[in-house]
């Protein structure tokens, strides 16, 4: 190269660079900005709340499903970097029974004069709907407060959203476990525990349930369904039930057997005694007063029904195995352990046998909870959980 083509060269390399380089800042600084509406202030946001609100006059659902809006809305205040905040008062104050642990949750801290916006999610709203809200989240960030009224879980569907996989990340989340499945047992325990005077119940209850380090504990949760829903189901479904622990767990090669405890949980309480009745030679276990499904049978001030259902749920941490109806309080009571799928089995159906597109199937599925079996759930797609 003589010296002229050698100066055109490098001329041509600079301007390369230089392009390469511009183009670079400039890509990456609308990437940031793009994250950054997510990410105000890298921390969390002042005066900038969102909340799960259950009150007097909500549709609520009951445990599991407010556990559902619970989770889906931590998992948005995650996402958005606003202060978490749960106000459920609907019947009884939820903060008289669980208290507030890393995350300080109290509604109390709210001020309150700020503006709100509410995000209503219903069951039956479609989906689509709440994604446009949430593509329009960057627009409500001068709301201080998002509430959010009732519980579906939606936060598995925030995977897709090419955004919110950028902060996810960035989150330090693996991206196919940013699902409520798997975050379970750790998020409940980041938000709750117990107030001193039930966490005392708590650890003499366990202390019956697992007398010492070689005890094995079964839990069982059977839901009869609400009276007027009662003859969708089986009418002696729990002789299924306990026929199944019988011959799976307690008799063939279980040598071990008499180790086990049976914790039996019910939305009615002869199903506890039933299983008095039939397990002779294993300790069946259960707690008075549990055997209710709050969304319809609790009433104003009724603290220590709804105290009776949370301990249930929480001792359930501490279960071996799990033998569970299709109903979302015995599969999240069982999900919320260190390992959630460990010898988990619901009376069900494979969901690879239900196409539940179809609505004759999926009509027939919900109206219909007879001639069901045991199936193992030991991965998502084992039943029809968390695909709605
Ligand atoms: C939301 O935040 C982004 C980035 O911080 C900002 O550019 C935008 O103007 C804000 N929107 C509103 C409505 O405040
Ligand atoms: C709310 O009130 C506090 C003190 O009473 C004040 O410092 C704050 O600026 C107010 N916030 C708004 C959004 O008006
Ligand atoms: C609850 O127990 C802890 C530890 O024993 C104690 O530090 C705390 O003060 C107690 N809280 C109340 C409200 O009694
Ligand atoms: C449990 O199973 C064993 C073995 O199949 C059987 O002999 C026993 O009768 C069963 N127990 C009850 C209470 O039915
Ligand atoms: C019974 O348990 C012991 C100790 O766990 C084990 O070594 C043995 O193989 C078991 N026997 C049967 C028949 O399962
Ligand atoms: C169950 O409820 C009854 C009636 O309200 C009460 O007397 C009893 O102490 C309760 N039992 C427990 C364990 O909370
Ligand atoms: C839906 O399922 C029903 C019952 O299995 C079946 O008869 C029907 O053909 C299915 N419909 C469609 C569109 O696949
Ligand atoms: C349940 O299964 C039994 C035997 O397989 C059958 O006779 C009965 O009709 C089934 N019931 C329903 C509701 O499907």
């Amino acid at each position: 190269m003589n010296l002229l083509q050698r100066k055109y060269f490098y001329f041509f390399v600079l301007t390369v660079l230089f392009f390469f380089f511009a183009f670079n800042i400039k890509y990456n600084y609308i990437l940031n900005q793009t994250i950054d509406y997510l990410v105000p202030e890298k921390n969390l946001k002042k005066n900038s709340f969102i909340q799960y609100e259950c009150g007097q006059y909500d549709i609520c659902g009951g445990w599991a499903d407010r556990l559902k809006g619970i989770m889906s809305t931590y998992a948005i205040s995650l996402l958005t970097n606003r202060q978490f905040i749960i106000k459920m008062t609907k019947n009884c104050d939820l903060k008289k029974i669980l208290e507030p642990n890393e995350i300080n949750w109290n509604y109390e801290q709210v001020p309150d004069n700020i503006s709100i916006e509410e995000l209503k999610i219903f069951n039956n709203q479609p989906f689509n709907q709440f994604k446009q809200k949430l593509s329009l989240f960057p627009n409500l960030n001068r709301t201080n407060m998002i509430n959010v009224k009732y519980g579906m879980m939606f936060m598995h569907r925030l995977i897709d959203d090419p955004i919110l996989k950028k902060k996810i990340k960035k989150l330090g989340y693996e991206q196919s476990k940013f699902h409520m499945a798997y975050q379970f047992h750790k998020w409940y325990k980041q938000l709750f525990k117990l107030n001193n005077r039930t966490q005392k119940k708590h650890d003499e209850f366990l202390q019956r349930l697992k007398p010492n380090s070689d005890s094995k504990l079964i839990c069982c949760q059977i839901r009869k369904g609400d009276p007027e829903l009662r003859d969708r189901r089986d009418d002696y479904v729990e002789r299924d039930f306990w026929n199944f622990i019988n011959t799976t767990f307690l008799s063939s090669g279980f040598n071990l057997s008499s180790q086990y405890k049976i914790f039996v949980t019910s939305d009615l309480e002869y199903v506890s005694l039933d299983a008095k009745n039939y397990f002779k030679n294993n300790e069946v276990i259960f707690s008075q007063n549990s055997s209710i499904h709050i969304d319809k049978e609790l009433s104003n001030n009724e603290c220590n029904k709804l105290e009776s259902v949370i301990l249930d749920f929480h001792i359930m941490q501490n279960c071996d195995i799990g033998v569970v109806s299709h109903s979302g309080f015995g599969v999240l009571a069982l999900l919320n352990r260190p390992n959630p799928f460990k010898d988990l089995y619901v009376y069900s159906k494979e969901y690879k046998h239900l196409d539940m597109e179809n609505e004759t199937v999926y009509n027939s599925f919900f109206n219909n909870f007879k001639n069901l079996s045991f199936i193992k759930f030991s991965k998502l797609d084992d039943i029809y959980f968390f695909q709605n």
